[in-house]
């Protein structure tokens, strides 16, 4: 079976993604620097699966340390998962996610061809299609304008490896756009292990209701949308991680670029979220009405089809198994990978 390179591995969907490719049969070879992970999640990956995962310490940066990785090991494609993903820091700190984002991604590529590697998937986000495209979004719209730096750098990456796969036939390249990722394994043990106060909504609302914070405030009830909260199209973790085991079903077969949305196709308001936390897991989250937060569109969801199509791939956890396997997280977890 082949071998795939997961940089940034021990984060959240990384983490999964090399629980659902050894379940698949892949081995996997992991990269990561721990700049906001550790390698505790991967030791439990071992765990759940019964198999061995080959892990390094590395900033996917240097050069010399990623070519070691790849001489070791006979890697048959890459899933860049590696990248700073804060919205709000990326807007005070530009520089920051530019270097770290855009150099990985140009490092990796530079590694690969010295190595002769030439299938890579990288973890894109539906904050490429901007402010500009209508709802639901489909691959065949152009990249619009992005709110922020961090959206800015998935964009020029896209851009890069779009580029690197026009001077090289011979690459294959998927760009996976993600909508937004919840959940956790079904067995409690890996999830989302967010650093200080939450930016996203569904960690901040597990730690309400783990008491860790007192209430959830909702970024504006004045949007265009059916109860003036906003909508997205939230898809559960192991949905995402399947949906990367098909991508590298295909990105051993393929060459050139292709695009894929990984959502659900459906979108929930941030009350239907509150909702249903509340009735699955039977806890109140007390929450208040804010002021909108800047930056944030009325609705984002994906037109699912393309990955349907030529993935043969398909959301398939509920809303419901979203809440529940959230909150089993956090509540085996309360200070995530941290034992204190
Ligand atoms: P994460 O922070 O949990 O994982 C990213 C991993 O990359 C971390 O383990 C971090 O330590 C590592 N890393 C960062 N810079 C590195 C470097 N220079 N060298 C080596 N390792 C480095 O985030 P995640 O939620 O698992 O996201 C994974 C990828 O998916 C990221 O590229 C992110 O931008 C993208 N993405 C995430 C979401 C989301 O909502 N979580 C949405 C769209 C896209
Ligand atoms: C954001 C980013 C996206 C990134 C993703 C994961 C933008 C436009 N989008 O998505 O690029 O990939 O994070 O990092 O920057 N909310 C609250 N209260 C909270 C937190 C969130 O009401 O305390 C609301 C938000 O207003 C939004 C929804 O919940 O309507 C989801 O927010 P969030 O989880 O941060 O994801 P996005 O903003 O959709």
């Amino acid at each position: 079976m082949a071998t795939v390179l997961l940089t940034g591995g021990a984060g959240y969907i990384g983490s999964h993604t090399a629980a659902e490719l050894l379940e698949a049969g892949y081995d996997v070879v992991v990269a990561d620097n721990y700049s906001n992970s550790s390698p505790e999640g991967i030791r439990r990956v071992e765990q759940i699966t019964g198999k061995k995962v080959k892990l390094y310490e590395a900033d996917v940066r240097d050069a010399a340390r990623m070519a070691e990785i790849f001489r070791e090991n006979s890697i048959d494609a890459v899933i860049h998962f590696a990248g700073l993903k804060a919205v709000g820091e990326s807007v005070q700190k530009p520089l920051m996610y530019y270097r770290n984002n855009i150099d990985t991604t140009l490092t990796l590529l530079e590694v690969m061809a010295q190595f002769g590697v030439k299938n890579v998937i990288f973890s894109s986000s539906a904050t490429v299609y901007g402010a500009e495209n209508p709802i639901p979004y489909s691959e065949t719209m152009p990249r619009g304008t992005c709110s922020n730096p961090y959206g800015w750098t998935k964009a020029m990456m896209e851009q890069i490896f779009e580029d690197a796969a026009k001077a090289d036939p011979a690459l294959s390249v998927v760009l996976l756009r993600y909508f937004n990722p919840i959940g956790a394994h079904s067995s409690g043990m890996i999830g989302e292990d967010p650093c200080g106060i939450p930016n996203n909504l569904m960690p901040f609302i597990t730690q309400v209701a783990v008491g860790k914070r007192d209430h959830l405030t909702i970024f504006g009830n004045d949007y265009p949308t059916p109860d003036g909260t906003c909508r997205r199209d939230y898809i559960h973790v192991t949905d995402l991680a399947a949906g990367h085991v098909k991508a590298t079903d295909y990105v051993l077969k393929h060459k050139g670029v292709e695009i894929f949305n990984l959502g659900t196709g459906t979108p929930y308001s941030v009350s239907e979220i509150v909702e249903a936390f509340e009735r699955v897991n039977g806890i109140r989250i007390p929450f208040e009405f804010g002021p909108r937060r800047s930056g944030d569109l009325p609705e984002s969801y994906a037109n699912a089809d393309k990955a349907a199509q030529l993935l043969g791939w398909k959301a398939v956890r509920s809303l419901d198994d979203m809440c529940r396997d959230s909150w089993n997280w956090q509540k085996q977890n309360p200070n995530g990978y941290r034992t204190e």
